[in-house]
């Protein structure tokens, strides 16, 4: 089934682009994006082309957060029971390395599915808020849990009690971004950080972006155990005789995913 408010390319290539493509609202993020979204990602969680993935907006608008209207629809017990909740379950639970790639408005709903990406990047013309506030509400998708992890108390207090979005140059100051480009270039630079990462051997980056992940959740000595084990279970596959063997031997290495 072809998803209507989602462009799905680039798989060949190794780099997945998913293309938020709801132009009349802004990329507004109704129920419907949400699970073709998230069904994206299932698709390439399970498909052995894909290596990376780059999810993206228009220039305008990355995202300017949930639909409104929708959420204005549902009382208490419907917002309990929003199906929603999966969707983003799903999200966040994509194994494989994915860079948001972002221009304009990423507000509400569009900021925090911005941070669900492992790499963010952003043209210069973004603008990341928690709006939330000003419609009397508050994040509801992780946007006071990743942001405090991502800019510290301070500035995630302030976004997202005052509602005030900052700008590209603050957000890679405050570390939520890890890079600014030109906004016409922005998906490009992404689209080559992927297949950057694409050229890596799979089994490392998959285990390497758990482990940078586990950060957030666990002590430190925990998760450098967990770290520790992951290395140790690398020893196991042929990807790291290959990587060592290529770097003696002056050539690039041929990573099999085994
Ligand atoms: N939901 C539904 N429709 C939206 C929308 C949203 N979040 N954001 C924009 N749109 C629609 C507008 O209603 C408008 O539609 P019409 O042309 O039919 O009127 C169209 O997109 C274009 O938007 P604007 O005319 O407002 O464009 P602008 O350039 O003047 O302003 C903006 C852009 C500042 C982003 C403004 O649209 C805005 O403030 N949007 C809402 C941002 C917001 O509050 N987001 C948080 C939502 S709550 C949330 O996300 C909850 C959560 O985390 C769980």
């Amino acid at each position: 089934l072809m998803p209507n408010n989602l462009l799905i390319e680039g798989r060949d290539s190794g780099v997945q682009v998913l293309t938020l493509n709801r132009p009349e609202a802004l990329n507004a993020l109704n129920t419907e994006l949400l699970g073709e979204l998230s069904e994206a990602l299932d698709n390439a969680e399970v498909d052995p082309e894909i290596r990376a993935v780059v999810l993206t907006g228009s220039q305008k608008a990355f995202a300017a957060g949930a639909d409104v209207d929708e959420m204005a629809s549902r009382d208490l017990v419907g917002i309990l029971e929003d199906p929603r909740v999966a969707h983003w379950e799903r999200i966040a639970r994509f194994t494989k390395p994915m860079i948001a790639a972002i221009n304009g408005f990423a507000l509400g709903g569009g900021c925090e599915l911005a941070m669900h990406a492992d790499i963010m990047i952003a043209g210069e013309n973004a603008r990341f808020g928690q709006p939330e506030i000003n419609l009397g509400i508050m994040p509801g998708a992780g946007g006071t849990q990743r942001l405090v992890r991502k800019v510290g108390e301070s500035l995630a207090m302030h976004m997202a009690l005052t509602g005030e979005p900052i700008d590209a140059k603050r957000a890679l100051q405050a570390g939520l971004i890890s890079e600014i480009c030109q906004p016409e270039l922005t998906l490009e630079r992404a689209i080559q950080i992927g297949h950057s990462i694409a050229s890596k051997a799979p089994i490392a980056v998959r285990l390497t972006k758990e482990s940078v992940r586990k950060a957030n959740d666990m002590s430190l000595a925990d998760g450098q155990r967990f770290e520790r084990h992951a290395f140790t279970i690398l020893a196991g596959t042929a990807d790291r005789q290959e990587g060592l063997a290529a770097f003696r031997e002056k050539r690039k290495p041929r990573f099999t995913g085994q």
